[in-house]
């Protein structure tokens, strides 16, 4: 049996339709019809101006608030799957990366797109090694700033110096520029975010140690005091270093997002980073896991856990560290840091909160308010507990997400400018304030 003849089509016609990779959209405000090609599962949003009411009309756009369902770009760097709990970079499993990898091999690969050979590698930690030393001037600024002032504050502010000393970063399509501010931009980070730290203790500045490693090295600036060679704890290096990998790169969040609409001005990678860092200081992103401990420490023992999650349910406040945009199921990054939490534990001893964490996830999976909403644990939920650990005040927490980052946010933004496709970031709007309305002098007004 022929099926059903559709809007004048014939059955073979309606066959060829069908197998095509279109969308066909009715409007039914003037019967017109229209067929929209789909590529990749998506169409596009300029394919939907030629839906007008009449000449007159601008066309059709879509409305999408905080980017829930657009996607802003094509990308090759890192694969998510949130129904699945997938994170891969170019198509490693994090996973497998965490286990076998260093930050620096992962950030390489986010940044160029295969893991490096060892020649590879020595020549991009030689590179990056040198480059970690600031300007003298730098620590003029941080002077500046109170004894108490954020570490991500001094971070955002700093970074955005950079540009000041390297003009030359601007020549953003020179290929060999670019280069030389990514090692800049990843050389430098752990001695602003070591010589911010140090600032707020009122200590005298660590110097970049070159034989260390980066996760070493940076641990050297943090922490060393009188002795003559900081030698860091391996276990715990390595642990920060795993921390490194997972937050190296997390595609299109907020941050991500920042770096690439900034950047799509053509501003130069230091201005753009440091508004990709102002971004990820917020409590929605990087700030979460700062936010985590301040509520652990509000909850203060396990026995208060239910009526905080009551309260949370009752829509006073959130659980912090819990949901994500994208993932509808357990972070694998959370899973993978609930191993390192206990190599740390092992040799700083348990953090007291760990209880009261693991009693707040506990209540949260079996809880319908979160079970149907699919919150999880995300990447922030115990990298706070790990932090503090080690020894990091809370206010270094977003600093020990932005660090890594930079590698995924510099990939981003070179991926952004080399895309033809891509031109400076402007979005529309629905204007739905008032019409055109006649002044009214101040003697009126009431
Ligand atoms: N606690 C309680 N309720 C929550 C939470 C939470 N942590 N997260 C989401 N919800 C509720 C939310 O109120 C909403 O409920 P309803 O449908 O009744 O209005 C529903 O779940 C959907 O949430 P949403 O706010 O629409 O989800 P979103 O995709 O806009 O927000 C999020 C994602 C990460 C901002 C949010 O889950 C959140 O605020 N979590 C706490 C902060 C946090 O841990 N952030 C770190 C994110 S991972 C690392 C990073 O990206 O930086």
């Amino acid at each position: 049996m022929n099926p059903v003849k559709q809007e004048g089509r014939t059955a073979t016609e309606e066959a060829v339709r069908m197998s095509r990779e279109t969308l066909t959209i009715t409007d039914n405000r003037t019967g017109k019809t229209c067929e929209i090609p789909i590529k990749d599962g998506t169409i596009r949003a300029m394919d939907l101006r030629q839906i007008k009411k009449d000449a007159k009309d601008f066309g059709m756009m879509s409305y999408d608030p905080s980017f829930n369902n657009t996607a802003l770009c094509h990308s090759k760097i890192t694969y998510i799957d949130g129904d699945a709990g997938i994170l891969r970079y170019r198509g490693y499993p994090i996973e497998e990366l965490a286990e076998k990898s260093t930050y620096l091999e992962t950030a390489y690969l986010i940044l160029y797109g295969e893991l490096p050979n060892a020649k590879q590698l020595e020549h991009w930690s030689y590179d990056i090694t040198h480059h970690t030393f600031i300007h003298e001037s730098i620590k003029k600024f941080l002077d500046g700033f109170h004894y108490d002032a954020h570490p991500m504050g001094m971070m955002i502010s700093t970074i955005a110096a950079l540009s000041t000393f390297y003009p030359e970063a601007k020549d953003i399509f020179n290929e060999e520029s670019r280069r030389k501010q990514t090692y800049r931009l990843i050389g430098k980070m752990p001695t602003l975010a070591a010589f911010a730290y140090r600032h707020t203790l009122g200590m005298p500045f660590a110097y970049p140690d070159n034989e260390l490693s980066y996760t070493g090295n940076f641990l050297n600036m943090l922490f060393k005091t009188t002795e003559l060679k900081y030698r860091p704890n391996p276990t715990l290096e390595r642990a920060l270093d795993i921390l490194f990998i997972l937050h190296a790169d997390h595609e299109q969040n907020c941050s991500a997002n920042a770096m690439r609409c900034v950047g799509s001005s053509h501003v130069d990678p230091f201005s753009a980073t440091a508004a990709a860092t102002a971004a990820l200081y917020g409590p929605l992103h990087g700030g979460a896991n700062e936010e985590v401990l301040r509520m652990l420490m509000e909850i203060r023992s396990v026995g208060r856990v239910p009526e905080f999650i009551k309260k949370v349910k009752a829509g006073e406040g959130k659980l912090m560290g819990f949901g994500h945009r994208i993932y509808k199921n357990y972070d694998p990054r959370a899973r993978i840091i609930k191993h390192i939490a206990d190599q740390v534990f092992e040799i700083m001893g348990k953090n007291p909160l760990l209880e009261i964490a693991l009693e707040c996830e506990r209540i949260a999976l079996e809880d319908d308010y979160f079970v149907t909403r699919r919150l999880y644990p995300n990447v922030d939920f115990y990298t706070g507990l790990i932090y503090q650990s080690m020894g990091f005040p809370m206010t270094m927490f977003p600093v020990l997400f932005a660090i890594p980052r930079t590698s995924g946010w510099i990939a981003q933004w070179e991926e952004m400018l080399l895309d033809p496709e891509q031109k400076i970031a402007r979005p529309r709007q629905v204007y739905l304030g008032a019409d055109q309305r006649a002044y009214v002098p101040m003697e009126l007004r009431k």
